[in-house]
């Protein structure tokens, strides 16, 4: 018999995924930040920006597995306020910045920051090739992003499947019109044009994005990642 993880109410405040159908799904952000990790390999110490940061899900994930500090960036006032206080209740309050900013105006000096982490935030964004402008603008030599949405290669191939069935339904409820915007706006040729608008002068762009659910390649989410002196690998 199949078995799966019980949520606990802190990891559900902490962004365990629920959707529109039955019960909560395990959290997939620590599953996120090991991509994360894995891919940009960040070095302790330096700069990090969580952009489009929410409640800070994705970055204070990112400080269970590193010693760093870290930068969480977002337009909505309340939800760094949410941020501010689930730091606190995991102890971790005085290993994170607060900034409430726009991708499109990111407010760091060029050249200034080490990793820039962007997740579930980029289609909501006013203008995508001026905010990823900005996150070439201000990343160091050396630096990384890692700019998308997915649950993380290692999520369980469960979860995975469920989240990407009521993910999609829930879009499809709202109409065919809104349905092809979603998809559109995941699609790998959709970031690539964004990039190159940038003028990111290289970059790569991962997963297949917003896949129909029972499609193989559905679930690997979609990643755009650049550096200042290539991307790591
Ligand atoms: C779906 S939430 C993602 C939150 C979190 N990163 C996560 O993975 O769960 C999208 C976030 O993007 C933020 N956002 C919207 N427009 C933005 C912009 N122009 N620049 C930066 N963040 C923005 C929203 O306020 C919201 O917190």
């Amino acid at each position: 018999m199949r078995t799966r993880p019980r949520v606990s109410a802190r990891s559900r405040r902490a962004g365990g995924e629920e959707g529109p159908g039955d019960g909560a799904l395990p959290p997939c952000y620590p599953f996120v930040a090991a991509d994360i990790v894995r891919l940009c390999r960040p070095r302790d110490g330096g700069v990090w920006v969580d952009l489009g940061a929410g409640p800070g899900p994705v970055g204070l994930a990112l400080l269970e597995r590193c010693r760093s500090r870290i930068v969480l960036v977002d337009p909505n006032a309340e939800s760094l306020s949410a941020a501010r206080q689930e730091a606190a209740d995991r102890g971790v309050a005085d290993r994170i910045e607060l900034a409430c900013g726009r991708a499109e105006a990111l407010p760091f000096a060029d050249q200034s920051v080490d990793l820039v982490v962007s997740r579930g935030s980029i289609y909501f964004w006013d203008d995508q090739p001026r905010g990823i402008a900005e996150v070439y603008r201000v990343l160091r030599e050396g630096g990384q992003a890692m700019i998308g949405g997915g649950l993380g290669r290692d999520y369980p191939h469960w979860a995975r499947q469920e989240f990407i069935r009521r993910r999609h339904e829930g879009v499809q409820r709202k109409g065919p019109e809104a349905y092809a915007e979603f998809l559109r706006l995941r699609q790998p040729d959709t970031f690539a044009a964004w990039a190159q608008q940038a003028g990111v002068p290289s970059f790569e762009v991962e997963g297949e994005g917003g896949r129909p659910p029972g499609d193989p390649s559905a679930g690997l989410g979609i990643w755009l990642r650049f550096g200042r002196q290539g991307v790591t690998r």
